[in-house]
């Protein structure tokens, strides 16, 4: 009898266990409590046996019954104060102050910008000044004063957006040197980066793009200021060992005018990578990269420069195509796009 008894006491310390896990609430927890301590309970229902028992059994049952007693109130009030505390847990919309904080992702600056700031931080070392200007232009600023007047062919070099008869989106940054000197006084040394805008789109060009212009104007500037000064700008970004090479050309508000490649950074130059063609420099081992030339005199009439006693030098730089050699960049489209993916890579 008592050796049942005991196991009987056993199996509840076990239920009690069990079951608590599965109170859910504190509502769920008294039941469990009622179920096992209370008046009826279960343990009590135990008790009713240790009233039949001998004298000799009584002391070890009755001590059983207490330390089990003892045992289930002290499982329940741990559930309880668990119960308790993720109560608490939710009153912080279910914040939990312990755990340690999630770091925000931090984006990255565009392979635009990225190439846009080199060109600008070399630039600005060699002694120019930054300026801007409106990306709406009028027609004289982004043309006429250009020394291209309106029938001029070479307007047709670039399909223009319009506005209005005489107002459009700048073809290029150059009406800044046209702004820059009709503000200032001789001499100038400026730089002018900014989007361009111009009716064209496919694999290779963008209805908007960015350029870099520059313009120099002193006394005595020659033809050699020039290639020193683009020699070492492009050796700056790309690297000393960066071939240079002047090319003849033409522009309508540069007399001579030349265009400005640098040996391939794909494929150093070779036209080839590991027996295969090189595709940015369509195995030519050269990139063009700048037009430029010395400032046309009639550029100066236009602003009121005396071209007897002033001469300079411009230039113009696709920034999209700096961005492109400089990153690896095999596709324009990549720029505008904007994956995350791609940006994500110039963190
Ligand atoms: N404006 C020209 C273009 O968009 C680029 C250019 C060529 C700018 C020669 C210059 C220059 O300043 O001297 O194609």
């Amino acid at each position: 009898m008592l050796k049942s008894f005991l196991e009987g006491l056993d199996g509840l310390t076990l239920e009690c266990n069990a079951r608590r896990g599965q109170a859910c609430s504190l509502k769920d927890l008294e039941a469990l409590r009622v179920d096992l301590l209370g008046r009826k309970g279960k343990l009590a229902a135990a008790m009713g046996a240790l009233a039949k028992m001998g004298p000799e059994d009584k002391p070890a049952a009755g001590k059983k019954a207490n330390e089990v007693k003892a045992a289930l109130t002290a499982m329940l009030e741990a559930r309880q104060a668990d119960l308790e505390n993720a109560a608490a847990g939710d009153s912080l919309g279910g914040f939990d102050p312990s755990l340690p904080g999630r770091r925000p992702a931090v984006g990255s600056l565009h392979p635009i910008t990225l190439a846009m700031q080199e060109i600008c931080e070399v630039l600005t070392g060699l002694g120019f000044e930054v300026v801007s200007g409106p990306e709406v232009e009028n027609d004289w600023h982004n043309f006429e004063a250009l020394n291209m007047p309106p029938d001029h062919p070479a307007r047709d070099m670039q399909d223009t957006l319009y506005i209005s008869d005489r107002v459009l989106l700048r073809t290029h940054t150059s009406p800044l040197q046209v702004r820059t000197m009709l503000s200032r006084k001789p001499p100038v040394a400026v730089i002018a980066p900014g989007k361009v805008y111009r009716r064209d789109s496919d694999l290779t060009h963008t209805p908007m793009f960015h350029q870099i212009e520059g313009l120099l104007v002193d006394k005595h500037v020659s033809m050699g200021d020039l290639r020193g000064t683009l020699t070492a700008f492009v050796r700056q970004l790309f690297g000393e060992k960066t071939d240079v090479r002047f090319r003849p050309s033409f522009f309508p508000f540069t007399e001579p005018s030349a265009e400005v490649d640098i040996s391939c950074c794909m494929c150093g130059g070779a036209g080839h990578i590991s027996g295969e063609p090189c595709r940015v420099c369509k195995r030519t081992g050269w990139v063009e990269i700048l037009g430029c030339g010395m400032v046309d005199p009639n550029v100066y009439r236009a602003v009121g420069y005396d071209p007897e006693s002033v001469t300079g030098f411009a230039f113009g730089l696709g920034v999209e195509r700096v961005a492109m050699l400089k990153y690896g960049i095999g596709d324009l489209r990549m720029l505008f796009e904007n994956d995350v993916r791609f940006l994500e890579q110039f963190s």
